[in-house]
């Protein structure tokens, strides 16, 4: 069964705007935890838009499941994943001037350099994924470079306004899951994914995990976070194996 990691950025983007101490993500994680979910998502962003490093480290002791480090692949996020060791890291691209990660890391000509890059987290035991589009040759180099996962930028399919762009993108991604199972890769999907849109996965096979942070806190305002959890959890659960 997939299971779902949720995203608790968006809780830290909502302090940070007024640089207070509330709302807690620290708090959002245990509770999403309390309502199913499988693994906490953080970016530590270079910038420090939202999460903080006291975030991450209270997260990785408090958290129950699985802690997903996403981050740039800079020698200073290497350091500080060494430093608390969640269970997985993802790498992503990272520009200061985005409003969120806005494509797939470029994997092809990277391979050695990733795969470095990698090798001390792999010697801890930090399993890895590479955040990429479903581009054939990105998930043929994010292959050599020896992650273990790879998360399918999903954001282009959810971004679509109309029909058959929707489709094309949707098709790709199809696509891109078959190849990258084909080669051995474990598939986990995230980016824009809603209630709503995350259903065209639903008769997917073995997908590992959907990570998914802004549907979440978004229902989470009206709803309630426990609520707005379990909602998604319920709907992953049914989803194929
Ligand atoms: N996966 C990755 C790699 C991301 O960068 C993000 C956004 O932080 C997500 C998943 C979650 O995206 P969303 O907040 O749109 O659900």
């Amino acid at each position: 069964m997939p299971v779902l990691a949720v995203n608790v950025d968006h809780v830290a983007t909502l302090r940070q705007a007024r640089m207070g101490i509330e709302p807690e993500p620290v708090a959002a994680a245990y509770m999403a935890e309390m309502a199913g979910a499988t693994g906490i998502t953080v970016h530590l962003r270079e910038d420090r838009r939202h999460i903080q490093d006291r975030d991450v480290e209270l997260i990785r002791k408090t958290c129950n499941t699985r802690v997903h480090l996403e981050m740039a692949a800079t020698k200073e996020m290497q350091g500080i994943a060494l430093g608390i060791v969640p269970e997985f890291v993802c790498l992503v691209p990272e520009k200061r001037q985005e409003l969120t990660t806005e494509g797939g890391l470029n994997c092809i000509g990277r391979e050695t350099e990733l795969a470095e890059y990698l090798a001390p987290l792999h010697e801890k035991k930090i399993r890895s994924s590479l955040f990429i589009d479903a581009e054939p040759k990105q998930i043929e180099a994010a292959s050599a470079a020896g992650t273990e996962f790879i998360e399918i930028h999903t954001g282009h399919y959810a971004d679509a306004k109309e029909f058959t762009a929707r489709k094309k993108e949707l098709t790709k991604i199809l696509d891109g899951i078959k190849l990258a199972q084909d080669i051995g890769l474990k598939v986990n999907l995230g980016h824009g994914l809603n209630y709503r849109n995350i259903l065209a996965f639903k008769d997917v096979k073995g997908i590992q995990e959907y990570s998914i942070g802004h549907a979440i806190m978004a229902r989470a305002i009206f709803s309630g976070l426990d609520r707005a959890v379990r909602d998604m959890v319920t709907l992953v659960r049914t989803f194929a194996d």
